[in-house]
């Protein structure tokens, strides 16, 4: 697919009001990148997406700057911003770092849980049953961890687990895609929510552990296989 054509595709059909155009720029960016309609190492050049969606470069290059915060950009020399691999060497480091930084979110804020969060997630898990757009996946996934973290009075750790699951979403498709696993099933997250309703930290906890260690050995397996080839 050549640039022009990738590119159309994130086409938006009405005028873009100047005060949101940052935002409706990364968000559809964002999202065309997640689905894969904008391939990494593609590179996306300020002009260009200033005439397409027909506003300054200024708009563009905060959209950008964001994007790049999120790890779906990197700027390489010469290119300016690419798109970033959807899954990198350190995707296994963010598993770990999520292992850690949400097992203690999740000790944290069982005790202080509501029948409301409770809901809230049993909701997210059926939404995520149903649902068969990939980028919609992961926003669900992200929703679903974070309401069962609602507990905690720690802002700050919140905010971490929550920069680390934006990272995740970015290599879901391979997860599902690429690596052939086709749509995932909910028994974790169920057994999980079902822990939580029950108080029982421990288990939880162990849950949670065998879900996100799971996932990182698919990908490590994934990143090991890749390099022989
Ligand atoms: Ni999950």
């Amino acid at each position: 697919m050549t640039a022009k054509k990738s590119l159309s595709s994130i086409l938006v059909s009405e005028q873009v009001p100047a005060h949101l155009a940052r935002s409706v720029i990364e968000e559809k960016l964002r999202s065309a990148i997640l689905d894969g309609r904008l391939p990494e190492g593609m590179a996306l050049r300020q002009q260009e997406l200033a005439t397409l969606f027909g506003v300054s470069r200024m708009p563009v290059r905060e959209a950008l700057r964001q994007l790049e915060a999120q790890s779906l950009l990197r700027v390489v020399m010469h290119k300016g911003a690419v798109v970033a691999p959807l899954i990198g060497e350190d995707a296994v480091d963010t598993y770990k770092l999520r292992l850690l930084l949400e097992t203690e979110a999740l000790r944290q804020s069982i005790p202080h849980l509501t029948a409301e969060h409770i809901a809230e997630a049993r909701h997210y898990i059926d939404q995520l049953d149903t649902e068969t757009n990939l980028s919609e996946l992961g926003r669900l996934n992200r929703l679903f961890h974070l309401s069962l973290y609602a507990g905690t009075s720690n802002r700050k750790l919140l905010r971490l687990i929550e920069d680390e699951l934006n990272e995740e979403e970015r290599f879901l498709r391979f997860h599902l895609s690429a690596m052939g696993l086709g749509k995932p099933k909910q028994d974790d997250h169920i057994e999980l929510v079902d822990a939580v309703q029950d108080r029982d930290v421990e288990r939880a906890v162990r849950v949670l552990e065998r879900h996100l260690n799971n996932a990182a050995s698919t990908i490590q397996h994934y990143l090991d296989t890749r390099d022989t080839d």
